[in-house]
């Protein structure tokens, strides 16, 4: 389904239940929780936090390794414009300069925050917050808890959201915002339980609704998050998509016996960095450890990008393993260190009949985020007045490639400094106009529910394969013209089909896959055409007829609206960054791998 479809029904409208909000958050994880709590804590209660599954159940629960944040525990040289250089360079200086300095200036404060509250980070013996190495960062500044870094977040988030009564809504899917193009006013959406229509009268909107790596058909979330909702549902009301050609393909997700019930559903899922943070070294089939090279000096922790393509090409050039991966060996670190470092994965394998103390795993680039997203400014708004996009559904922190451990980051911080700008303007819920009302949510909700019990050609689920088997083969790590405009003609043509779907009733998956499939459209399209404009290679963006990076290119390309189908590309410039984290650039500090060994 179009998420822009709806103007010039003539159907009767469908009832609905009202609801009037003066902050509508939509997502649940670690970003919309922690604008939830900032906008209480300045005295707005009249909040909803919208989340499509049950209470405290949010792709942050997947995030593993760790959180960044220039704490000093072991490395007390490190600071914050230190972590700024880290993240500019490794974004390859096409992230937004005063967006990465906010993150990183505010870390240290939030992890101590986090602290405070109660979250279980895992400790050095002086019982300081304990701080690992992860890929491309001078020092070891990733705070952590064992590997369930997001899943002890996200609990410490959901509890003092709890303490303060901070109301929530769960299994609630937002279809379309309600805008004029300037202006945010709400969010149209069904209950996914009872399948009941709901109208959020909201003047302010938080999209903290995550990313779209799962367009692609290895990915580390679960199939039905990331689909796009939140940069989707932001285009459609008037904002501008950018960076989107730029998807990080983690180096590590489980490698597996497709055939094999028990190995299958972990095909993709993440296999913590993590695991080499804490000295796990890779392999190829033939015994060698090959990073020595594609990166001697970064090893195994050189930035995501440039491992993941170490390993696709390590597995094309026939040096990959059974189950089409590589090896990744913890085996020399012993049992109780894997248990106490690296807990959950320790047990999934354990679970599956491996033990990572013994032997290795078999891992292979899967497509884990989306640096790119909704164009917003220095507080998470959006060109839509009132609407704001935070977390993933944001671009500008990451630029072409990003810092593990800087995704937490930037849900936290963005949080605070969203929920804090809104408080400082709130003045109610606003209301709708009629004229809104009218043109934009009626015939939004009679054209959603014409989609419930409809009959058609094809099966839902069968064209999102379709669609995520697309972007894996014409827009995943290498990319080039010709295997581009290939994918953005397979897209025109599941786009007609994608009009003639079956769809079952609106409790049913299927229409809810349904939604999502116009979802993933509008994303796909972004991909592979901003893929197409960016004539270089940069950071996760590789394409093999250009692979240089190309100093010209130092911009941004963004989408302004339009129909599916005919996105045009800009592209903006890039700001520089401010003299404390250009002297940290110009130092050139560098992860020193070797000491890991
Ligand atoms: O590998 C990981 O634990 C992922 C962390 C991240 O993407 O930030």
């Amino acid at each position: 389904m179009d998420p822009s479809s709806g103007i010039g029904s003539d159907e009767a409208v469908p009832d609905y239940e009202r609801v009037d909000v003066s902050v509508l958050i939509i997502g649940a994880g670690a970003a919309g929780a922690r604008a939830a709590i900032e906008l209480v804590d300045r005295g707005v209660d009249d909040v909803l936090v919208l989340g499509k599954r049950g209470h405290g159940d949010a792709h942050t629960t997947w995030a593993r390794g760790g959180i960044n944040g220039a704490l000093g525990t072991h490395d007390p040289e490190d600071d914050w414009a230190i972590h700024a250089a880290d993240t500019l360079k490794e974004g390859h200086f096409i992230n937004d300069p005063m967006q990465v300095e906010t993150v990183t200036k505010g870390m240290p404060d939030r992890l101590r925050e986090l602290d405070e509250g109660g979250m279980a980070f895992s400790r050095t013996d002086d019982g300081e917050i304990d701080q690992r190495y992860f890929g491309a960062q001078s020092f070891r500044r990733t705070a952590f808890a064992g590997d369930h870094t997001g899943e002890s977040l996200l609990d410490t988030l959901v509890e003092q959201a709890q303490d303060r009564e901070v109301p929530y809504r769960e299994n609630v899917m937002i279809t379309k915002l309600l805008s004029d193009g300037d202006r945010v006013y709400g969010a149209a959406g069904f209950d996914m339980d009872s399948g009941e229509f709901v109208l959020f009268n909201a003047g302010n909107v938080v999209l903290a609704a995550g990313g779209y790596a799962a367009v692609y058909n290895r990915h580390t979330s679960r199939d039905d998050e990331n689909n796009g909702d939140g940069p989707a549902l932001a285009y459609d009301a008037g904002a501008t998509l950018m960076d989107m050609e730029f998807v990080q393909f983690h180096p590590t997700g489980m490698a597996v016996d497709e055939d094999d019930p028990d190995w299958s559903p972990w095909s993709g899922r993440l296999v913590t960095e993590a695991v080499r943070g804490e000295g796990g070294r890779l392999y190829n089939a033939d015994g060698e450890r090959f990073m020595e090279r594609y990166s001697p000096d970064q090893m195994e922790l050189d930035a995501r990008d440039v491992v993941a393509r170490a390993i696709a090409a390590e597995i094309a050039a026939g040096r990959g393993t059974e189950h089409g991966g590589v090896y990744l060996d913890i085996s020399h670190r012993n049992e109780a260190f894997i248990k106490e470092r690296l807990p959950r994965m320790y047990e999934r394998f354990a679970d599956l009949g491996v033990n990572m103390a013994e032997e290795p795993v078999e891992v292979a680039p899967t497509a884990h985020y989306g640096m790119g997203g909704v164009r917003v400014d220095a507080y998470g708004e959006t060109d839509v007045d009132g609407l704001f996009a935070i977390g993933e559904t944001m671009a500008g922190v990451h630029g072409a490639n990003r810092l593990g451990g800087n995704s937490l980051a930037e849900t936290v911080v963005y949080g605070v400094i969203a929920g804090e700008r809104i408080a400082d303007r709130i003045d109610g819920p606003g209301t709708i106009p009629d004229a809104i009302l009218g043109s934009v949510f009626e015939p939004h909700l009679t054209d959603l529910a014409a989609v419930a019990d409809q009959g058609g050609t094809h099966e839902v689920e069968t064209l999102l394969a379709e669609l995520r088997d697309l972007m894996w083969t014409h827009a995943g790590i290498l990319r080039d013209d010709s295997s581009l405009r290939e994918g953005l003609d397979r897209l025109a043509d599941l786009r007609e089909r994608a009009a003639d779907v079956r769809v079952g009733s609106r409790t049913g998956r299927s229409f809810e896959f349904a939604v999502d499939l116009g979802f993933s459209l509008v994303v796909a399209e972004a991909i592979l055409r901003g893929a197409i404009e960016r004539t270089e290679s940069r950071g996760a963006h590789y394409r093999t007829d250009y692979p240089e990076t190309d100093d010209d290119w130092c911009r941004n390309v963004a989408f302004a609206p339009a129909d599916l189908g005919g996105m045009k590309p800009h592209t903006v410039p890039v700001a520089d960054p401010s003299a404390a984290v250009q002297s940290a650039l110009d130092a050139g500090y560098e992860l020193d791998y070797h000491q890991l060994e």
